[in-house]
């Protein structure tokens, strides 16, 4: 299995794809694991082709020493994809087959949905993720796109950036793989000392704790009890705590009924940034 690496070889295998054959898109930026092997797995239950793509978009990283840190793993990737299946069109184009004049994210409206948590703290992510993804929907033109939760708020931005532009993909939200500690899978938790990772498993107790207090107590209860729990764990740094409205990710201020909430977080874990979230109810 040899990767696609040009548009144009893409489209040629895509022109073999017939009218009556469903097509998935499973984005990722590669180093996969379980987390992007169950997206792969639901994506060829579902569809007839599948298409994943492997590709580290530079524009969505604010911090230079993070892109220059992200792990390269191609022939593993692949490796891992044969395994699953034999068939997958895998895309890893070069930055100059994503980005032909400059490597320069466009400007979106995402409704308010990209100021808050990652947006707040990671200025331009979200227009990156914007332009690369709608560029793969515009390449692939798949009927439907898988995505996981544990990047719930770009989740919930790719629903906005295809209402918005029209673009027609039924997006599919997966459920957050973990290790058995708790913590969510992530390319970035190999960078984690072994004793680390497993003070990490911290994180989703601490949430899973919030989501138990979340029947009696407030918000700002909750989120300042979250702050000191993590006042015991010197080596984990939380960044943020945040309880928001699943669907406007607007930060709750009165619990109302018949609306579903969520709780976010961001942490430093030996300066490797980890992130995951949980419903509430
Ligand atoms: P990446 O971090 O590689 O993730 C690719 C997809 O895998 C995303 O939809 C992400 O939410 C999902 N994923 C990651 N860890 C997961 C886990 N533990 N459980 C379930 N799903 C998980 O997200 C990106 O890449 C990029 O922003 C991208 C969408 C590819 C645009 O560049």
């Amino acid at each position: 299995m040899l990767p696609i690496t040009t548009r144009k070889e893409l489209n040629q295998h895509l022109s073999l794809v017939k009218k009556n054959q469903k097509l998935g898109l499973v984005p990722t930026m590669g180093a996969l694991h379980l987390g992007h092997v169950a997206l792969v797995k639901r994506a060829i239950l579902e569809n007839d082709v599948v298409v994943v793509t492997i590709f580290v978009n530079p524009t969505q990283f604010n911090n230079k020493k993070d892109l220059e840190n992200y792990p390269h793993t191609l022939n593993t990737d692949i490796a891992i994809l044969k395994e699953i299946s034999e068939n997958i069109l895998v895309f890893a184009p070069l930055t100059k087959e994503m980005y032909t004049n400059e490597v320069k994210s466009k400007n979106y409206n995402f409704g308010g949905l990209e100021y808050v948590m990652e947006g707040a703290f990671r200025g331009g992510h979200f227009n990156g993720v914007g332009t690369i993804v709608e560029s793969l929907f515009k390449i692939v033109k798949p009927d439907s796109a898988y995505f996981g939760e544990k990047d719930f708020q770009q989740l919930q931005i790719i629903r906005k950036l295809v209402e918005i532009k029209k673009i027609p993909v039924k997006i599919i939200g997966c459920p957050i793989v973990r290790e058995s500690n708790g913590l969510a899978l992530s390319s970035r938790n190999e960078r984690l000392s072994k004793s680390t990772r497993n003070e990490a498993g911290f994180i989703y107790k601490t949430l899973i704790s919030a989501k138990k207090l979340f029947g009696t107590e407030s918000a700002n209860i909750i989120k300042d009890w979250v702050r000191n729990q993590f006042k015991d764990h010197p080596r984990l740094e939380l960044e943020y705590i945040e309880i928001t409205e699943t669907k406007t990710l607007k930060p709750i201020i009165r619990k109302r009924q018949n609306r579903k909430y969520r709780a976010f977080i961001a942490v430093y874990a030996d300066g490797v940034r980890l992130i995951d979230n949980i419903a509430l109810n």
